[in-house]
């Protein structure tokens, strides 16, 4: 946890402060009023569950959800009985959606059982007008809505809700759901409360937002316009990490490599990485994701003399015929594409390529299809993320004729995914014997004689070792590889 700030010196029973983030430090101290008298009541602390269900922003996010809730005084639980759950949603495929109203329904039953348990639902799908009126409707126990513009009011909300209750610790009849969605923001409010899953590595937002409007693509319409942060700030939060133990971090926008174009003095991507690369403490550095049309030789030469940058780039093809990336407004070619994987490979030959594909987009023909198993062939990913594309409403494909039939989609899906997953294993088999640095993540779930941990290409190893080992940085000689995993054994034991 970063930031500290003590919440006891704050004064709760003066006005609310007009300025961020005080005014936030300020409802997390009110809210902790609540929570003592929750544990005076029931000689317990509140419980508190926070589901990430979307991406790696996301998953930022709810750890910013979990600082506020920590502040305030909430134990964590996992389990979704808790007396406050909070769902930090994804819209990227339909699917994603019905998962949460599946969900809603088991929550439901919670609350029946404990009136006194508190719902609220956040992220990329509450951004959507028409969610929001069917959990109005259909779901009306839920008690808190918010959306991605205005995450950082979070506490704010939630002292709101707190505070809806009577006496009987029930929400009052006349109090309905909270809700607060914005359209758009440029606002960035610094300094405010996170905590990490890992007390070693760190995710560490760069940039927020979108301005790309791949056809497809309902992010830019749930996330807002493209803001970077001040280098500054990054750099300050990165310090405070690696003063705190992380040795670890990923850099994370929807499009890292226009980082700092709308900044008041610009700066590149790369300037930025160079800048990270000087912090002492910190010894891998990775981000996500990587638009091609943006990487920059300036970016691959940065990365080409690193050490601490990992080597692994995640750069998303989506289809490999130009005619379907000209209709997904991806702004390359297929050749301009293999050409920079080209250009990778010679600067860093050692390098992994991870990618990610959508198959069955509007008007793909069995010609664009086989352009796409083409790239994959050539490219040899070390492992991609294949999509059967989700139709978004309000996006510009949806309204695209020549909707591909699902039989056919199914059938390349499939093709694309064997193709996919052969070629990664074959990859995957050329460091066997190698000895490759490991950052130790965790006990291993199913044997508990072992470790797991990451290479810098992002490969995961098991190998035998102990608690101690977490959060380590270990040489470890690659033994075995059993397709998307390796066992290994530590350097030196044989
Ligand atoms: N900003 C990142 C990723 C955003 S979403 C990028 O540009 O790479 C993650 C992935 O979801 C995308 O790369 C894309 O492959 C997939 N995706 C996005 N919209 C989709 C849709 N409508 N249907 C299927 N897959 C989709
Ligand atoms: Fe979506 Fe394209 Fe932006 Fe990625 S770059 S978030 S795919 S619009
Ligand atoms: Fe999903 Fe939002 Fe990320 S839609 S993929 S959680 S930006």
């Amino acid at each position: 946890m970063c930031n500290e700030i003590d919440l006891d010196k704050i004064d709760i029973n003066a006005e609310p402060p007009a300025e961020e983030p005080a005014r936030q430090y300020y409802f997390m101290a009110r809210c902790r009023e609540w929570v003592r008298s929750f544990e005076r009541k029931n000689n317990r602390s509140p419980q508190a569950c926070v589901v990430n269900m979307g991406c790696q922003m996301n998953a930022r996010d709810s750890e910013k959800l979990r600082g506020i809730l920590e502040q305030a005084g909430y134990q964590e639980s996992v389990s979704e009985d808790a007396d406050f759950v909070i769902y930090n949603t994804c819209t990227v495929r339909e699917n994603a959606n019905n998962k949460v109203y599946g969900r809603l329904g088991v929550l439901n039953g919670y609350q029946k059982k404990n009136p006194r348990m508190k719902i609220a639902l956040c992220g990329c799908m509450m951004q959507e007008q028409a969610v929001v009126e069917k959990i109005r409707h259909s779901y009306p126990f839920v008690n808190l809505i918010f959306g991605t513009h205005n995450i950082y009011k979070f506490a704010e909300l939630l002292c709101t809700v707190l505070e809806m209750e009577d006496s009987e610790g029930v929400r009052k009849r006349e109090n309905r759901m909270v809700i607060d969605i914005w359209n758009d923001t440029d606002r960035i409010v610094e300094a405010l409360p996170a905590q990490r899953k890992y007390s070693f590595k760190s995710g560490v937002n760069i940039m927020f937002g979108c301005n790309n409007f791949c056809s497809y693509c309902i992010v830019p319409y749930v996330r807002g316009r493209e803001r970077s942060r001040a280098p500054e700030e990054i750099l300050k939060e990165i310090e405070a990490l690696a003063r705190d133990g992380v040795k670890e971090i990923m850099l994370l926008g929807q499009n890292v490599n226009s980082y700092g174009k709308n900044l008041e003095t610009p700066v590149t991507f790369a300037q930025l990485l160079k800048e990270v690369e000087k912090t002492e403490g910190i010894e891998r550095i990775r981000f996500m994701t990587s638009h091609p049309k943006d990487l920059s030789d300036e970016l691959i030469e940065v990365m080409r003399q690193s050490s601490k940058i990992c080597r692994h780039l995640h750069l998303p093809l989506q289809s490999g015929s130009t005619d379907i990336l000209k209709k997904m407004n991806r702004r390359y070619t297929k050749e301009q594409y293999l050409s920079l994987v080209d250009k990778l490979r010679q600067a860093m030959p050692d390098i992994a390529v991870t990618t990610d594909i959508i198959v069955g987009f509007p008007g793909e023909t069995e010609a664009d299809f086989e352009e796409t198993m083409d790239v994959v062939r050539k490219v040899q990913y070390d492992s991609a993320f294949t999509f059967i594309y989700s139709k978004r409403t309000g996006t510009p494909a949806a309204s695209m004729g020549e909707q591909v039939p699902e039989e056919i989609v199914k059938r390349r899906f499939d093709r694309l995914l064997k193709e996919v997953q052969e070629i990664a294993a074959k990859k995957a088999m050329r460091y066997t014997g190698s000895v490759q640095k490991v950052l130790v993540e965790s006990r291993n779930e199913q044997d508990e004689n072992l470790v797991t941990g990451r290479m810098s290409n992002n490969s995961v190893v098991h190998f035998p070792g102990t608690e101690e080992m977490i959060g380590k940085m270990i040489d470890v000689s690659l033994k075995e590889c059993r397709g998307f995993y390796y066992i290994g054994e530590v350097c030196g034991n044989g």
